[in-house]
């Protein structure tokens, strides 16, 4: 008998021209604390087709970097206090969209970001708006906001029922602007949401749901990716698996692909979704072992034969990097052990050991 709790109270408003049609309905509040990344919010048009509609006051904190630090969150939810800002509206990839969730709380909350780790806040973060304007993250629609924690020398997530924005805007055309660098680096992120949500302890019968209709979806983008051309189409998929990616990990949470990454993006500088896929073709081949059906499903989704075929998939779009990653004994033990502490690996299928986790960063493609 299935039990479970399924909780996504995010309003989801998808398809092209979403934001301009919401008018003044985009606004949550008197004034916006509007958060973005340096470029992407520009450069994708979201930010102009924002500013054409929105009501009301706003300031704008551009300055989130890639893999946000507690200090910038710190300077956002500042600057939002100071403005007197009633609600956050963040645009972008994953970095603007996780630090805007953590200054919505700070905004209201008399507490140190690192404090928040531990005891967790007291007052709800303001509302949040969030448009992504990468196909990666799924942050619009999760209660996740990870950070780079430097004490830790790792990225840490923070997580809260206020942390799900209340609506999520979402046009794949803003996506159209990113490198195919950013755009396969993101779309593997996103891949690697969907298959640890169904490849995890915590699936249920609603996360495995959102989780195949999400790599069917992202299956019919692979011809694009592949070529190197991804156009609209392939773009459309690739943000609706996305997001499908973000409402089952919001159940499920990752696992420990995302473990073992984290040390990959602190250490190497590897971007999120490649740091994923270094380690996604020996994971399938452990999973393999445990849950053997699951991951057959992975690759008749993806239209994939194989484990081996999907670790070719992984080459041919990184294929600039192969073979570049080169990590030294001491330095797998080191990864390997921040890994273990993770929940992310409490999440996995099979309870992997230190010894197989050792294997898996060892047989990885890159
Ligand atoms: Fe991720």
């Amino acid at each position: 008998m299935n039990r479970f709790n399924y909780f996504m109270p995010t309003r989801m408003v998808y398809g092209q021209g979403v934001v301009k049609g919401a008018g003044e309905s985009l606004a949550l509040g008197k004034k916006a604390l509007i958060v973005t990344g340096k470029s992407s919010a520009r450069l994708s048009g979201a930010l102009d087709d924002v500013l054409s509609v929105l009501p009301g006051e706003y300031v704008i904190f551009d300055q989130v970097e890639n893999n946000p630090s507690v200090e910038t969150v710190i300077q956002g939810g500042a600057l939002a206090k100071a403005e007197g800002c009633d609600y956050v509206l963040a645009i972008g990839g994953g970095s603007p969209l996780d630090a805007a969730k953590v200054m919505a709380v700070l905004a209201v909350n008399e507490a140190h970001p690192l404090e928040l780790y531990k005891g967790g806040w007291n007052k709800r973060a303001l509302p949040i708006v969030a448009i992504p304007t990468t196909a990666g993250t799924g942050s619009e629609v999760t209660q996740y906001a990870v950070l780079t924690v430097e004490e830790e020398e790792t990225k840490k997530g923070l997580s809260g029922p206020d942390l799900f924005p209340e609506v999520a805007y979402l046009d794949p055309k803003y996506t159209e602007s990113l490198s195919l660098d950013v755009t396969i680096d993101t779309a593997v992120d996103a891949l690697s949401h969907l298959v640890e949500s169904y490849l995890c302890k915590r699936a249920t019968s609603a996360s495995d749901l959102v989780a195949l209709q999400g790599m069917a979806l992202w299956g019919t983008a692979i011809p694009a990716l592949r070529k190197g051309d991804v156009d609209l189409k392939a773009r459309d998929a690739l943000l609706l698996a996305s997001s499908l990616g973000g409402i089952a990990i919001a159940q499920t949470g990752t696992a420990l692909v995302h473990a073992l990454g984290y040390s990959l993006t602190y250490y190497d500088g590897f971007p999120h979704g490649r740091a994923n896929a270094v380690c996604m073709r020996a994971y399938l081949e452990y999973t393999k072992s445990v849950a053997p059906e699951r991951v057959e499903t992975v690759l008749e989704l993806l239209e994939l034969t194989s484990v081996e075929a999907f670790g070719e998939l992984m080459e041919d779009l990184f294929a600039d990097y192969v073979g570049k990653l080169r990590l030294n004994p001491d330095t797998i033990e080191n990864y390997v052990k921040k890994a273990m502490l993770t929940n992310n690996i409490k999440n996995s299928l099979g309870d992997p050991s230190v010894e197989e986790l050792t294997k898996i960063l060892q047989t990885s493609i890159m």
